[in-house]
């Protein structure tokens, strides 16, 4: 599933999925992103999905630019945040109008780089966009994430949406798939419109991730375990956040 697929998850990923990133991981993005980011500075939201850590920045001060390819995700971030600039793009190819004092890519949205090559791009794009010194930093799935897959189904439920997901990972090709079935009531009416989809990841060595960033440019890059940075147990399992300055 490409970037622009989750269009046919965007209500369902906004209300049942993206609020519980930002609790759990605070503790991470406090340590390496808002303690490291002049007041007020210009910030890359990337891969901004419906906007819930772009609400975050906003509300810290930055002036935000938020990207992502899903233009169902980014409406819903436009009209939650209409004084905030987004754009519907392919974060492959990235084309945006810096500098950026940091950008922050988060919730693994990276892992959907399919291929080496594609994360190679992103790095680069990033690179282009920040300003001299800038901060990069983002979490994505190593292996041992996927790993603890059971193929259990996980239960999410809210008054007008029931969410089920289960993941699958597959260790010869690195891939991991996502299954969602959700189902939706709208307005008043007693009726529940079901819905499926798959989301497809890929996970990396650490050092591939590092070699790509120092490919790209990048310098003083870090690597910490999210687990390591406070964050809890079952977030923050295989993720690792990783930081570097242009
Ligand atoms: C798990 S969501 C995370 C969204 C957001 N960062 C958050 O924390 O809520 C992954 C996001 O990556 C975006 N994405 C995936 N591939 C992309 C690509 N090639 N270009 C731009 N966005 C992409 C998806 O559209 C989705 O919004």
């Amino acid at each position: 599933m490409s970037g622009s697929d989750y269009d046919e998850i965007a209500a369902m990923y906004h209300a049942l999925w993206a609020n519980s990133y930002m609790p759990a991981a605070l503790p991470a993005l406090e340590r390496l992103f808002f303690c490291r980011i002049e007041p007020k500075a210009r910030v890359l939201d990337v891969c901004c999905g419906s906007g819930h850590v772009t609400t975050d920045l906003v509300k810290r001060g930055f002036q935000v630019t938020g990207v992502d390819s899903s233009a169902a995700l980014v409406a819903i971030a436009q009209r939650d945040l209409p004084q905030v600039e987004f754009f519907v793009q392919d974060v492959r190819h990235l084309e945006l109008q810096g500098p950026f004092a940091g950008a922050l890519s988060t919730f693994d949205s990276l892992n959907h780089m399919l291929t080496l090559e594609d994360l190679h791009a992103v790095f680069s794009g990033v690179h282009g966009t920040l300003g001299n010194g800038g901060l990069f930093v983002f979490d994505m799935n190593l292996e041992e994430a996927y790993s603890l897959d059971l193929h259990q189904w996980t239960v999410n439920i809210r008054h007008n949406a029931v969410g089920l997901s289960r993941g699958l990972y597959d260790p010869v090709t690195h891939t991991a798939h996502t299954e969602l079935i959700w189902f939706t009531q709208s307005g008043s009416s007693e009726c529940w419109q079901r819905r499926q989809s798959i989301v497809e990841e890929r996970c990396y060595e650490k050092q591939d991730i590092v070699q790509a960033l120092q490919f790209a440019g990048f310098r003083s890059i870090e690597v910490h375990s999210a687990i390591d940075l406070s964050v809890d147990k079952e977030f923050g399992h295989g993720r690792y956040f990783f930081s570097a300055r242009r």
